[in-house]
């Protein structure tokens, strides 16, 4: 096998990351921070779709707040991916592995312009819980602060996005 080969396979696994955190510690936050990635995912999808999709006298503002709601989802998602790569561990290599387990549903059959935003204050208050929980573990239980510290900010721009889209379609 040439040099060049065997450089091309080794494994993105890394046992011997030695950062100050227990391997089992990093390797919790890894899996939580993949159920987070996972979502962040599916959301940045679904406000993408309810981007094209919405319709109504609050169509340019809907159109235009997930514009940059979507657009900072995706951002997020390689912030959240690279994490995980930093605590040692592979990002999801698989579809199956990035977008199964996730906690977003996608039911609504044309919904209406209040349905889309109802819809998505769920979605962000679920995943705003679920980070939440993950933020506390990984400080208290991984000593993991960098992870708590990024899930922090997340946690402050979805409870922005909650209040946004709530004020949106509040008389
Ligand atoms: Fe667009």
């Amino acid at each position: 096998m040439s040099d060049t080969l065997k450089i091309l396979e080794t494994s993105p696994q890394t046992d011997d990351v030695d950062i100050g955190i227990e391997k089992e510690g990093r390797k919790t936050v890894a899996k939580q921070l993949s159920k987070i990635l996972t979502d962040t995912y599916l959301l940045t999808i679904k406000t993408h779709i309810y981007h094209w999709n919405v319709v109504g006298p609050l169509f340019h503002s809907i159109h235009e707040m997930t514009e940059e709601q979507y657009e900072d989802l995706f951002e997020a998602c390689d912030t959240i991916a690279e994490r995980i790569r930093a605590l040692g561990f592979p990002a999801p290599i698989t579809q199956n592995g990035l977008l199964s387990d996730g906690s977003i549903q996608f039911d609504a059959i044309n919904p209406s312009a209040k349905q889309m935003i109802d819809d998505l204050i769920t979605d962000h208050e679920t995943l705003v819980r679920k980070m939440r929980k993950a933020a506390e573990a990984a400080e208290d239980d991984a000593e993991d602060l960098v992870t708590a510290d990024m899930l922090i900010e997340r946690l402050t721009v979805h409870e922005k996005y909650i209040w946004m889209l709530r004020a949106l379609v509040t008389e």
